[in-house]
């Protein structure tokens, strides 16, 4: 086993769109598990947009990280070492672990992974804390009926790659925006979306959506924010329900954008917007992660994985996963399962 555990720490406070420097590699003495801990290897790191606001010291819902502190995140590992009475070695487990190779835990928040079900890389992805955010977001926050039609942004991500296949799984027509013409053609192609579009190529972004959704918009999850969100709301029909789930747009904003004040819209339209966040459901993940799992099982849910390698390389996929280089779920595979 190696005797130095490999540790990204925050070492500034991003102005603006995170940097390389805003982060360190440092090495550590590999640690021992006292009593009622276990050591875990962890063979895949979770990258998520919420980092990026941990790495902020401005007030929000979780505590900011701080200076030197290694950098908070999900990630898949095993068990090489356990004094813990409720973990064995060679389980495998997934949890808060952070950026790094190695970490000692009480076990406090972890969940066990059944390896034979599918990829342990999908308890960070289609079946974990994304893919719970498309299930409550989608079905709980919203609702669809056979029919609707349904606009996801942020579409070929983590999140909205399930959001948009969960739709159609309830009869739906499904509108995807995305960042690419390569995430376009897969979101058409294989995840059986019925309409996509490449934000950062349509010249009339607003006339173009018009065109993918002659019937209006029933239900618009979002995961993005910002311009693409005043269109859709131009676009939304009576008792449309728009489910508020990330505003991306915005993380890296030096000061807040101002953009067109469409809340008397809301009124018109009698719509129903609710923001959300995935933990207020804990309750409820092992049904939502059985239903996740059957569908997968049964082909109805597809994924992709965008995996850097090695510890050293997570700042540079985070920063990529933020300006849209991941296609699918962005990890980080930091051993061998
Ligand atoms: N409420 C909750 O509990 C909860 C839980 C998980 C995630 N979230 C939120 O859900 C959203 C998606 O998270 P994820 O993990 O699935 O990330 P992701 O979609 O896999 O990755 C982020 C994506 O955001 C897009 N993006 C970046 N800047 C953008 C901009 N200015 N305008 C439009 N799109 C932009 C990029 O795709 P493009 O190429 O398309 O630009 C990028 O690939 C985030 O806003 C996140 O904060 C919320």
């Amino acid at each position: 086993m190696a005797t130095v555990n490999r540790q990204i720490t925050l070492a500034a406070r991003p102005v603006g769109f995170p940097k390389v420097s805003d982060f360190h590699l440092i090495y550590s003495p590999l640690p021992s598990p006292a009593a009622g801990e276990a050591l875990v290897r962890s063979v895949y790191l979770s990258l998520d947009p919420y980092m990026r606001g941990r790495m902020s010291d401005a007030k929000s819902y979780a505590r900011p990280v701080a200076i030197g502190e290694v950098m908070p995140g999900g990630a898949v590992g095993c068990v090489v070492e356990s004094r813990a009475p409720e973990l064995l070695a060679g389980d495998t487990v997934e949890g808060m672990l952070g950026w790094q190779e190695y970490a000692v835990t009480q076990g406090h928040g972890l969940r066990k992974i059944d390896a034979g079900l599918a990829p342990i890389s999908t308890a960070l992805g289609v079946l974990g804390m994304p893919g719970l955010t498309a299930f409550f977001g989608l079905l709980d926050v919203c609702d669809p009926q056979p029919g609707e039609t349904v606009v996801v942004s942020g579409a070929a991500g983590a999140v909205g790659m399930v959001v948009g296949q969960i739709a159609k799984l309830r009869g739906c027509r499904v509108v995807g925006v995305a960042g690419s013409d390569a995430k376009i053609a897969w979101l058409l192609e294989e995840l059986g979306f019925d309409a996509a579009l490449n934000y950062k190529a349509a010249e009339d972004f607003d006339g173009k959506l018009r065109e993918l959704c002659p019937d209006g918009i029933d239900i618009y999850f979002d995961n993005v924010g910002g311009v693409i969100t005043d269109a859709v709301v131009r676009l939304l029909n009576a008792r449309a329900r728009i489910s508020v789930c990330g505003q991306i747009s915005q993380y890296n904003l030096e000061k807040p954008e101002v953009g067109p004040r469409w809340l008397g819209q809301l009124i018109v339209k009698q719509a129903k917007v609710q923001g959300f966040l995935v933990s207020g459901y804990a309750a409820r993940f092992p049904e939502a992660l059985e239903r996740l799992a059957t569908w997968l099982k049964q082909g109805k849910l597809k994924y992709r994985e965008d995996v850097a390698q090695g510890i050293e390389a997570a700042p540079q996929a985070f920063i990529g996963m933020l300006q849209g280089k991941n296609q699918g779920k962005q990890l980080v595979q930091l051993s061998e399962p």
